[in-house]
């Protein structure tokens, strides 16, 4: 079997699953608003299947939990700050879009899909080139100064930057636009995934990765919705290198 037509297969299935679980919002009538969709909710719980809380989350440790998608990774992060409490952001084509801001006590819990904008960089069991960092890093700033900066979330393939309080928006380096942004409900009992606002990238990881993700989840598998219940684990668990640079 070829990395085409596997790949392809599973795009088309994509395509099916997102049809039928994507709810257009308002915004999807207007072409120059980007997407958000809402999934089918999903309630993120440890490893033991208790109920993940904003409480519950170590502040600046990375977590790593997959939807909407069996196969599509994000981070989960609860923030040393209150993340920004929402803000209009700009996807691809210029289009416009509302991130909604942290949630939790502490209004510090956001997740991002863990897919970088650029090549689509993330974090697999074998390695990770993606991630927070609580401790300072540098990069190129405005007129192309080094700068360094902690509390952001860095790609190491070809060095973007993008800010977890400001909507994973783009800070640095080639990422044409955000993180996706996963929309969280916090009703006291737990954190649920229930939409992904922004670019998700999932058609091109699929269509790019979907040979590999088949052989790590299988090929019925990686496409489909991830269900009622999703685990969060810490990234250290899940991936056997974390690359810093
Ligand atoms: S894939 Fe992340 S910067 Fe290129």
């Amino acid at each position: 079997m070829t990395e085409r037509s596997c790949s392809r297969r599973g795009f088309m299935r994509f395509c099916g699953s997102a049809a039928t679980l994507a709810t257009a919002s308002p915004s999807n009538a207007q072409a120059a608003v980007a997407p958000e969709q809402a999934y089918a909710p999903a309630t993120l719980v440890w490893p033991d299947g208790s109920r993940v809380t904003g409480d519950s989350l170590e502040p600046e440790r990375e977590f790593v939990f997959f939807y909407p998608y069996r196969s599509t990774p994000c981070f989960l992060l609860r923030l040393s700050a209150p993340a920004s409490a929402g803000m209009a952001l700009t996807g691809s084509a210029g289009r416009t879009y509302r991130w909604y801001g942290g949630v939790g006590p502490d209004r510090a819990v956001v997740a991002y899909s863990a897919i970088c904008a650029h090549k689509l960089s993330h974090p697999s069991p074998s390695v990770s080139f993606i991630g927070y960092r609580p401790q300072p890093v540098g990069y190129l700033g405005e007129g192309n100064r080094v700068q360094r900066r902690a509390g952001v979330i860095q790609c190491c393939s070809e060095h973007s930057i993008y800010d977890p309080a400001q909507g994973a928006s783009v800070v640095s380096g080639p990422a044409p636009y955000p993180l996706a942004a996963i929309g969280l409900d916090d009703k006291g009992a737990g954190l649920i995934a229930r939409a992904v606002h922004g670019e998700p990238v999932f058609d091109r990881f699929f269509e790019r990765f979907g040979f590999r993700l088949a052989l790590e989840f299988g090929e019925d598998q990686f496409h489909q919705p991830v269900g009622e219940a999703t685990v969060v684990q810490a990234t250290e668990q899940f991936t056997r290198q974390r690359i810093q640079c």
